[in-house]
């Protein structure tokens, strides 16, 4: 194996691997992170040597939007589309349901639209996002509208989670969403109905979207390390 660091080897293998699932003429929708990072340039890579033609990505993030500019992906936004082919995506939970935690770099809410659109949501992970219940090792993001901040915290203390407000690193305060939000990470101890968590965090005044993820993904591609070798293993 190569010299580098494991996990980024299993990034780059997941992102490479649903790069490779997008053909041309496609509508793709372009995930936040990390390991999607990855699939945008290859995707790129593909588009330049003409292995790959008219394609237009839908960003899902400020993130995604510069790399797809970077990488030479065309751009087009869901007022002029009529469906998305492929949505690829990271995640920071899967559960063996493939339902997923979302929101570790405070982009669920545009993921969630663009993602629950794909005719096909591929999950790009490496192994360590692999979990056997959802909220066992991330907390769940929470985006709020800033003035419902306070309500929004007290609601979901009655939820049985513990709430806090995401901050800034390398910027003083806290985080702000692409869509000027604040995003409220919450510690669940057991997330035992994710389907019935998701619509009941949503259903908060205040509340834009939450990072639980149910019934979306259609693929994870998960990157692993076996007998030192990177590989790529599908749960379909
Ligand atoms: C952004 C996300 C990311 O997809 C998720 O945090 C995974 O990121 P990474 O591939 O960097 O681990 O949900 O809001």
């Amino acid at each position: 194996m190569s010299e580098q660091d494991p996990v980024t080897l299993m990034k780059q293998y997941v992102g490479k691997a649903a790069a490779d699932r997008v053909t041309s003429g496609m509508i793709v929708g372009l995930g936040t992170g990390s390991t999607t990072a990855y699939a945008i340039q290859y995707i790129g890579e593909r588009l330049k040597t003409g292995d790959l033609k008219d394609i237009k990505g839908i960003p899902t993030s400020f993130q995604s939007t510069v790399l797809a500019k970077k990488y030479g992906i065309p751009l087009t936004t869901l007022d002029e589309v009529d469906r998305i082919d492929i949505a690829i995506d990271g995640a920071d939970e899967v559960d063996p349901q493939k339902n997923l935690i979302k929101g570790g770099g405070a982009a669920h809410t545009r993921e969630k639209i663009v993602d629950s659109l794909a005719e096909v949501f591929i999950v790009v992970v490496d192994s360590s996002k692999l979990v056997d219940q959802l909220g066992s090792t991330f907390l769940l993001p929470v985006e709020v509208m800033p003035l419902a901040m306070t309500p929004v915290m007290k609601a979901l203390e009655k939820l049985g989670g513990k709430p806090t407000l995401r901050m800034g690193v390398k910027k003083a305060g806290p985080v702000v969403t692409d869509q000027g939000n604040l995003v409220i990470d919450v510690k669940f101890d057991a997330i035992d109905n994710p389907a019935d968590l998701e619509k009941e965090i949503n259903n908060i005044p205040g509340v834009l979207e939450n990072g639980l993820f149910v019934g979306v993904a259609d693929i994870i591609l998960v990157g692993e390390v076996v007998n030192q070798e990177a590989k790529v293993r599908e749960i379909s």
